[in-house]
């Protein structure tokens, strides 16, 4: 999908758009509030806790894979192998890991069709055998990349966003003080750290002039949407964190055709998330210096690869 363009494009995003419209996840909001707070039942208070393990990486998790109904007991593979196919691995490490998730699919898919379910992949499913809408290979890349774009990315922003507070007690404080506040702050997290590093590869149809620079017809185009998210003719003073800024035309979704299908669903996890630590940690802290955390090694996506916490 993110690879095609219309009417190819158009097709299969309407096959996926209604499972992520607002009313669809607010039906899941229930499910994810359930999720947070059996994962934030595991935290022992008063010690070091990682946010990135115990919470970043599986709620997000653990969403997508109910969406698409992936068994419980399949989400360490679908993790692993989503985790190396976004690593700055070596092309044969990335493209064994894109061979097992799609095998990894079509296999569930077979299963599915032998005992049919109520998720989005049965729909998908349906849709493909019921008129033929969508082909094969179309299912099963469909179902990859909703696998995949839908917890790697929503892991980093949760990470991101926690540091960006965890950096900042007053902000913290007040969003501690004023939860209501969340869901109107998560826009400007979003622009702050942009979980996704860059936008697809695209090709230019024609010749584009962009700050003097001519780029010409049928070139590769990598757009860094972190880079864009800090210009500073559009969000003066770009390194500061405003909660108060209206950053609702961050890049962090991508623009246009192509916008994220999945931004409600990543903001209510984001919300959820964020108001339940808040609300059961009110003493949350960093566990140490911020400037010894790791960062994941790739060029794709921004995210840690812990975030020790003090609760
Ligand atoms: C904070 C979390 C998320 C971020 C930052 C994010 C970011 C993005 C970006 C930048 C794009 C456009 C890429 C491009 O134009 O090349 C995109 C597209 C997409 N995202 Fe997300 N995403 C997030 C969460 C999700 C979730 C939860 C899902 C759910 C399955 C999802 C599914 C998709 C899909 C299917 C596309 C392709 C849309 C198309 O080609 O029309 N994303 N996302």
């Amino acid at each position: 999908m993110l690879a095609t363009d219309p009417p190819q494009h158009t097709r299969l995003r309407k096959l996926v758009t209604k499972a992520f419209t607002s009313g669809a996840v607010a039906q899941l909001r229930p499910f994810i509030a359930r999720v947070t707070d059996e994962l934030l039942d595991q935290w022992p208070v008063g010690e070091r806790f990682d946010f990135v393990a115990g919470l970043a990486v599986p709620l997000p998790v653990i969403v997508i894979c109910e969406l698409l109904g992936v068994p419980a007991g399949d989400r360490p593979d679908v993790r692993r192998w989503s985790g190396e196919l976004f690593a700055a691995g070596r092309p044969d490490a990335i493209d064994a890991a894109s061979h097992s998730l799609a095998d990894y699919m079509t296999t569930l898919i077979a299963a599915k069709r032998l005992s049919p379910g109520s998720s989005l992949l049965d729909g998908l499913i349906a849709t493909r055998d019921g008129d033929d809408r969508l082909s094969e290979e179309e299912l099963v890349s469909l179902a990859v990349l909703l696998l995949v774009a839908g917890h790697e990315t929503t892991t980093n922003f949760l990470g991101n966003a926690a540091l960006a507070l965890l950096q900042r007690p007053a902000e913290l404080d007040r969003l501690r003080k004023n939860p209501d506040d969340v869901p109107a702050v998560l826009d400007e997290l979003l622009r702050f750290d942009s979980p996704v590093s860059t936008a697809t590869f695209r090709f230019t149809t024609k010749p584009v002039t962009l700050g003097g620079t001519v780029i010409p017809a049928g070139a590769p185009v990598l757009i860094a949407l972190g880079a864009a998210n800090r210009d500073p003719v559009r969000f003066p003073s770009p390194g500061l964190l405003d909660l108060d800024r209206d950053a609702s035309a961050h890049l962090s979704f991508g623009h246009g055709i192509h916008r994220c299908v999945g931004a409600s669903l990543a903001k209510a996890e984001a919300e959820i998330a964020l108001r339940a630590v808040l609300s059961r940690f009110p003493g949350i802290r960093l566990a140490g210096p911020a400037d010894r955390l790791e960062w994941r090694h790739t060029r794709l996506v921004r995210g840690l690869v812990s975030l020790p916490v003090q609760v």
